[in-house]
């Protein structure tokens, strides 16, 4: 049999780290990547066509003969792109519409998890605001010092989740989302739920609609600045293993959380087939899921796939074939750290268009995973708030560590900002 054709839909450092695998695989003869970057370039070919264009994504992947599509973000998986590809014949990786929704809407997958008993913070629904405020209101009656966490039900790109701690804080936030509309009709429902307190941890599991793959754990850094300090990003850097997430840990969060989760979807007639990333507080009472999303994570898969000790495509072809009992997955016991390298001002205003310089002088073990890249002429430039993901290997977390940040200075741009204490929290425990 000839040699496939995969197509990879998205742009970031996590569809650079997926392109990379994949074209690695014995089975794969051609990667595209639409619209890819700068650095996917390298293994892929990029073509001018956008995430959420679902026609042109469907002509260029007929065109083309595709034989497996990969998407890598949430929008055009809530926008029925896997719907649209499975209706026309076309074998694609991803969850339905009506499945993304786990990720799509909070009111949904909050509402599931209650349903079905899956371990998450105690919450309340709300469409009116005047109800929303006085039930704030009363979390914080008689001085309660407790935060509250009030989330916009829809996709408000990663900014609709407000941690408050006080009845001012609360009003604020909730008039944004539901008078202001600043996330549009994403935040017309609002959740309110209790404040867990923890460590986080992000799990994948590949899902085939019945079975589940877990794949290894990894530790996101969701503040801009160092000791978990400024605003929210889309992620910072990341480390696996988790030296939290214990093998007890994982027993129970598979037995707890994914195995029933995955069982709620077929349940309620909207079964899972793609990644499924809980996004989990591990608190002194248990695992708790904060959140699901409906892809992989960024920049948590570029730490977790180079650790993949096999062939990817086998595995996502087995999601995509209902056939995930028979697959087999293997993990090397390495640690993987990924620094990510931003222009400076994300997560707020920031440049684009600066010149990148040393990625040539980096030693050659260590991989490269761009983000927001772009090539101008001989160039190489800026074009986004995450702009690359530095990661090295280690036999172990400290190694790793040391050996990334050994890098990172090497690579140059005009106000790059990067933290300096990824995986610390690994050190520390
Ligand atoms: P989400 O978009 O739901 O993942 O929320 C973004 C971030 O908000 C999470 O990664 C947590 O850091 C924080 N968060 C969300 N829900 C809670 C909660 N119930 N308690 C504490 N922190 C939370
Ligand atoms: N790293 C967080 C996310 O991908 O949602």
């Amino acid at each position: 049999m000839g040699k496939k054709k995969v197509l990879v839909v998205g742009q970031g450092g996590r569809e650079h780290s997926l392109v990379w695998k994949l074209a690695a695989s014995p089975e794969v003869g051609q990667v595209f990547a639409a619209p890819g970057n700068a650095g996917i370039a390298g293994q892929a070919e990029c073509v001018a066509i956008s995430p959420t264009d679902i026609e042109g994504l469907l002509q260029f992947a007929r065109e083309q003969q595709i034989d497996l599509t990969v998407v890598g973000p949430e929008a055009p998986l809530m926008a029925g792109l896997v719907d649209v590809f499975k209706a026309n014949h076309l074998r694609i990786f991803g969850p339905s519409g009506l499945a993304a929704r786990i990720e799509g809407s909070k009111v949904f997958s909050k509402n599931l998890m209650q349903k079905y008993g899956i371990p998450t913070a105690a919450y309340r629904v709300f469409d009116r605001i005047e109800e929303a405020v006085s039930y704030a209101r009363a979390c914080f009656l008689g001085g309660s010092q407790a935060p509250v966490v009030i989330k916009a039900d829809g996709l408000a790109a990663g900014k609709g989740v407000v941690v408050v701690h006080s009845e001012a804080e609360a009003v604020e936030a909730l008039q944004d989302m539901m008078v202001k509309r600043v996330f549009g009709e994403a935040g017309d429902r609002v959740v309110i739920e209790e404040c867990l307190v923890g460590e986080e941890v992000s799990v994948f599991a590949l899902v085939d609609g019945e079975h589940v793959v877990p794949l290894v754990a990894a530790q996101d850094h969701k503040r801009v600045f160092d000791n978990d300090q400024g605003p929210n990003t889309g992620g910072m850097g990341a480390y696996s293993p988790a030296p939290v997430y214990t093998p007890e840990l994982h027993q129970t969060v598979l037995h707890d959380i994914l195995v029933p989760t995955v069982r709620a979807m077929a349940a309620e007639g909207c079964p899972y087939q793609g990644v499924l990333y809980a996004g989990l507080m591990v608190t002194a009472e248990g695992p708790r899921v904060l959140e699901f999303n409906a892809r992989f994570g960024d920049p948590e898969t570029q730490v977790v796939i180079p650790r993949l000790d096999c062939d990817l495509l086998p595995l996502l072809e087995a999601v995509v074939d209902g056939a995930l009992d028979k697959a087999a997955v293997s993990f090397s016991a390495e640690a993987c750290v990924c620094v990510v390298l931003a222009s400076g001002g994300y997560p707020g205003d920031y440049s684009r268009g600066l010149e990148i310089s040393g990625l040539d002088s980096l030693s050659p073990e260590t991989l490269v995973f761009h983000a927001g890249t772009k090539r101008i002429g001989e160039s190489l430039v800026t074009d986004g708030g995450r702009v690359l993901g530095i990661v090295s290997k280690g036999p172990d977390i400290r190694t790793a560590i040391d050996r990334v940040y050994a890098e990172v200075p090497k690579v140059q741009f005009p106000g790059v900002h990067y933290r300096t204490d990824i995986g610390r929290k690994a050190l520390e425990r």
